[in-house]
């Protein structure tokens, strides 16, 4: 009787078995939608002044920040291991640090320095300068700062500024990460008219207010000053809607490429994007991240390497073109083998 109920049941499977192509490696293998290369990725540096010098950031395991020389050393290897561009994010010493964030447009801050350095001694790698004044000013928010309120149109003037002088030193492409309104539209027309019409913009276009980016405000030194959070300029948690006219704008405004950032939660946002827009979608799988993945593999609770390679194949799925990762280097070597 049992037996012929279930044979009944079978029946109506028909031809739909689904498991038939996941039987063995090579049928997986052919069915496979989403790629990773290393061409995926795009690997974070910090950065920190000195020479032949390197710091330990202890929220992130693994990661350090290098002086530039290093630097240099760092971008070969991400070279020969096929990693098309670097995103730079410079840890300013306290005495340079100030209110107006000065040194966040000087030619010679330790920012340039690494652009111009590895530039010329690795000019095939694309390089990514970040715009917002955290990494610069003596508060630890991303813009200007007047009786506690975050100043719109006098920080986008820092940031031109800023974007300025990047290029000159050999940014390739200008990432403001600062969410100010206008700063995408003000920034390009600054690059046009200085002859850096070749400078791609990539906009931190959906940047949410988010507790991923705990560890990355250690390693730039940027936490511990921080008063208050960035909920008047970075997006709300709850919003979707909001990030397609965050993306929209940037757009409008002469973005080449557009970011989500954090990543993993934000998938959503990543697929929604790229159902919406024809431009390339990059997603920050940002230091929080990171550090959920080595602490948890560190307890024992995950395995480390499948869960990195998972969480990369994840943004490629939801639609992103590439990946800021801090495990971009080691990935890509693998996928090299
Ligand atoms: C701000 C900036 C942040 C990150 C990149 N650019 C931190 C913030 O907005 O507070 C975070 C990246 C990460 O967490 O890995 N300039």
């Amino acid at each position: 009787m049992a037996e012929q109920w279930q044979k009944h049941d079978m029946d109506f499977l028909g031809g739909r078995r689904l498991r038939r192509t996941r039987q063995t490696a090579w049928s997986r293998a052919m069915v496979r939608e989403t790629t990773l290369t290393p061409a995926d990725l795009i690997w974070p540096l910090f950065v920190i002044d000195g020479h032949n010098e390197k710091t330990q950031i202890r929220t992130m395991p693994g990661v350090e920040r290098l002086s530039v020389d290093l630097c240099v050393q760092a971008a070969k290897a991400a070279r020969d291991a096929g990693i098309p561009a670097l995103a730079l994010f410079p840890n300013t010493p306290d005495q340079l640090r100030s209110e107006n964030g000065a040194e966040a447009y000087n030619p010679d801050n330790l920012m340039c320095r690494a652009l111009s350095a590895i530039k010329s001694a690795v000019p095939e790698i694309g390089l990514i300068a970040d715009v917002a004044l955290d990494e610069y000013s003596s508060d630890g928010q991303d813009g200007l700062v007047r009786d506690g309120e975050i100043l719109n149109d006098e920080t986008v003037a820092v940031m031109i500024k800023s974007a300025l002088v990047q290029s000159k030193a050999g940014a390739d492409i200008i990432a403001p990460s600062d969410m100010m309104d206008g700063r995408v539209a003000a920034i390009r027309a600054a690059l046009d008219d200085s002859g850096f019409e070749q400078t791609q913009i990539m906009a931190y276009a959906a940047k949410y207010a988010s507790y991923f980016y705990g560890p990355f405000r250690e390693a730039v030194g940027s936490g511990s000053r921080l008063r208050g959070d960035k909920r008047t300029y970075q997006m709300d948690y709850a919003n979707s809607d909001e990030a397609l006219r965050e993306i929209e704008q940037d757009i409008v405004e002469g973005a080449d490429s557009i970011m989500v950032k954090p990543g993993l939660p934000y998938l959503d946002i990543v697929r929604r994007a790229k159902d919406s827009f024809n431009i390339p979608i990059y997603a920050y799988q940002v230091s929080g991240e990171f550090a959920m993945i080595e602490l948890a593999a560190a307890a024992g609770a995950i395995d480390r390497k499948g869960a990195i390679l998972e969480s990369l194949h994840a943004f490629k799925r939801a639609g992103a073109n590439g990946v800021l990762s801090y495990f971009a280097l080691e990935i890509a070597r693998d996928l090299g083998k």
